[in-house]
């Protein structure tokens, strides 16, 4: 388990031409299933996307990577080949984002499993990505998950200075600074 989420970094740069099967895509979604949920009441509805077409609008409506405000996000080439959707609908309580972000984590550390690689979005031009998707409409967009093969070297570094940002180096090697277990324990 250690091993799979070390793997499991935020992946922005993709080999794009290696496309992501969308079958893959549903039975990631299908592994949302057996996740926790407040209530146990499911509220998250997914919406699968693997179509170039549709992957370059879902890619429109992203912000990549605030703290490397030099980077507008990944060229062609290298973008990302799928996407999933998380929605619930609009009355959903809070607890929605509990539920988010462990279905989020399980799409993400199953795609590692089978070499994929993916991140997480927040930051989302929402009314623009309902615009290009009709099917998302009667939802509130949660989160989207970009995913593909991944084309960039991610590693995880202790955190110095409390400097939170991560950066890349002149390889272009992401670096991900993580707070030591010291300083997670109370
Ligand atoms: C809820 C959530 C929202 C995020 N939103 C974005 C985003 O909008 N854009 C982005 O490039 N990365 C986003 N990320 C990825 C984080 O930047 C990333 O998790 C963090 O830098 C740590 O890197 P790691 O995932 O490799 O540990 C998000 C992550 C989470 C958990």
């Amino acid at each position: 388990m250690r091993e799979l989420l070390i793997k499991n970094r935020s992946i922005r740069r993709f080999k794009q031409s290696q496309r992501i099967p969308r079958i893959f895509l549903q039975e990631l979604i299908e592994n949302t299933r057996y996740c926790a949920s407040a209530g146990n009441l499911q509220p998250l509805r997914y919406l699968a996307l693997s179509d170039e077409i549709s992957c370059e609008k879902a890619f429109s409506c992203l912000s990549w990577a605030g703290y490397l405000t030099d980077w507008p996000g990944p060229d062609a080439g290298e973008r990302p080949s799928g996407y999933i959707i998380l929605t619930a609908q609009d009355d959903a309580g809070t607890a929605v984002h509990w539920d988010a972000g462990i279905a989020a984590q399980t799409i993400l550390l199953s795609a590692a499993e089978h070499g994929y690689g993916g991140c997480i979005f927040a930051s989302i031009r929402r009314e623009q990505l309902a615009q290009y998707f009709p099917a998302l409409k009667p939802y509130k967009i949660i989160l989207a998950i970009a995913l593909g093969v991944p084309g960039e070297t991610v590693v995880v570094d202790d955190i110095k200075d409390d400097d939170v940002h991560y950066w890349r180096d002149e390889r272009h090697v992401h670096h991900v600074p993580k707070r030591t277990l010291k300083e997670l324990l109370l």
